[in-house]
This record gives structure tokens, C-alpha cells and sequence, in this order.
């Protein structure tokens, strides 16, 4: 076997490590990640929209009537604790949400902000 036919069958080797180790991650990894782009989505289009009362540099968003989330870096227990309940002149979204996409919300936002 030649040097470079040894490389590349090392190469491959790793290849094929690094995919089983991508797939060898418990399955909450994909299911979260489907999560933060649902949440994703839903933080623009969910009425009323959360970019239109918050910044999140994440998404452009520059609502200015509550706190910029960038700032409050709030961690996704405080988001669903907000989503469910409302806070301040924040209206609750327990009726116009399902658990899932609550949750899906607060992964994304909390991760967007680094909180
Ligand atoms: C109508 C404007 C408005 C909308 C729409 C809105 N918020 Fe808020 N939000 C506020 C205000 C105002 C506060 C501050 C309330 C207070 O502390 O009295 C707040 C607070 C928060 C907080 C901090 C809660 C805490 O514990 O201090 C989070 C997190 C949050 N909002 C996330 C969201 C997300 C995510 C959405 C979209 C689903 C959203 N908000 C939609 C106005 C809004």
C-alpha cells in the first residue's frame, strides 16, 4: 500500500469516527435543535411577535417596549415562565401556544441570548 493510500484509508477512518460520534449523541440533541428553529420561527411569527416588543440581535429584532433580551440573557425557565404567565404588559401565550412550541421558544431565545 502506498503512503498516500494509507493517509486517505486513515482519513476515511476518522471520517466514519466523527459521523458515529454524531450519532452516537443521546437524541434530545436533534430533537433541541429542531426546537431552536422552531422557536426560531415562531419568535417572528407568532401574533403578537416577540421582535415587535424585543431586541434580539439574533434574529434584528429592535422592539423597544420590553427588555432587550440580549441584555436579560434570561435562561429558558425564565422565557417559559413569561411565555405561560405574561409579565408586566406582556400578554400571556398559554392560549396561542402549545407546550412544544413554548418550550421550543424559550430553547431558542435562551440560546439566542446566550442565557
Ligand atoms: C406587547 C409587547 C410584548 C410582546 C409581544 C412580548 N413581550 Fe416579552 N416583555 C414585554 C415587557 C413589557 C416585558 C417586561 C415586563 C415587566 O418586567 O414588567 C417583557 C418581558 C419579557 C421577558 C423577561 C421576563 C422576566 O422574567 O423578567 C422575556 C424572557 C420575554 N419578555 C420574552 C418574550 C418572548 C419570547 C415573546 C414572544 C413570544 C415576547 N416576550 C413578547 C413586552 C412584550
Amino acid at each position: 500500500m502506498s503512503t498516500n493510500a494509507r493517509r486517505a484509508t486513515a482519513g476515511g477512518a476518522a471520517l466514519l469516527g466523527a459521523a458515529w460520534i454524531a450519532f452516537a449523541q443521546p437524541p434530545l440533541r436533534a430533537e433541541e435543535a429542531t426546537d431552536v428553529a422552531m422557536g426560531r420561527e415562531l419568535f417572528d411569527s407568532i401574533v403578537p411577535a416577540c421582535s415587535t416588543c424585543h431586541a434580539l440581535r439574533a434574529t434584528g429584532a429592535a422592539g423597544e417596549v420590553g427588555p432587550p433580551l440580549d441584555e436579560l440573557r434570561p435562561d429558558a425557565a425564565r422565557v417559559e415562565k413569561a411565555l405561560r404567565d405574561g409579565i408586566g404588559s406582556m400578554p400571556s401565550y398559554r392560549e396561542l401556544l402549545t407546550d412544544q412550541q413554548i418550550r421550543a421558544l424559550a430553547l431558542f431565545v435562551a440560546q439566542a441570548s446566550a442565557g
